[in-house]
């Protein structure tokens, strides 16, 4: 068994998904200005290290090397105070995050958001599919504590600053509970 020294960390691990097009950059490159935390885009991390091997023709999109990926940012997670941004979440390790936001739309938005991206045929549908069937909402709740876990509206700008201002709550609250104890 994998022994994982448990160092207390100085800053939570916010992990923000959902499917692709319902705004966890937009909201993650904020929170990371409003709040000094690191925002780690997955995406962008995994393209940057090589840890994408074949392309998925079906899937249109690169296969990911998960466990380069996750030896690579271990260090990191484990000092805290990072924001992840990625559109899957069930094989990250359960113990880096303190809290998870899963950002949701309606299938119309997301249909919008994602053409203007230039999707079209299969990996449109796929991915409009996948956010009316709430499949990275149930991964969340399958693979983390389901209290630790919190839905979010991503239609509006307001609504972008209403979840800005819940998160930076959050983040007061976890500084004033984890002080003083290490
Ligand atoms: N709360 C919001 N209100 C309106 N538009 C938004 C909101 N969040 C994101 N968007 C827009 O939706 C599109 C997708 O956002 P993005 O942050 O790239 O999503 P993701 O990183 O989840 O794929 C962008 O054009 C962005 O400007
Ligand atoms: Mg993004």
């Amino acid at each position: 068994m994998e022994v994982v020294p448990n160092i207390r960390r100085e800053a939570p691990n916010i992990l923000v998904t959902g499917t692709p097009g319902v705004g966890k950059s937009t909201l993650c490159q904020k929170l990371s200005e409003l709040t000094g935390l690191q925002w780690l885009e997955i995406s962008k991390i995994a393209k940057d290290n090589n840890c994408l091997e074949e392309f998925d023709e079906v899937y249109q999109c690169p296969v990911l090397d998960e466990d380069k990926l996750l030896d690579g940012l271990e260090e990191v997670m484990r000092t805290g105070g990072n924001i992840v941004d990625y559109h899957s979440n069930e094989f990250f390790p359960e113990r880096w995050f303190d809290v998870v936001f899963v950002l949701r739309v309606d299938n119309t938005t997301l249909y919008d958001r994602l053409t203007a991206r230039g999707y079209t045929g299969k990996k449109l549908k796929d991915n409009v599919d996948c956010e009316i069937f709430q499949t990275v909402l149930d991964e969340a709740k399958n693979s983390y504590k389901p209290e630790i876990v919190h839905e979010l509206r991503s239609l509006t700008p307001e609504q972008l600053q209403d979840n800005l201002n819940q998160i930076c709550l959050w983040l007061h609250q976890w500084m004033a509970d984890n002080q003083n104890l290490s």
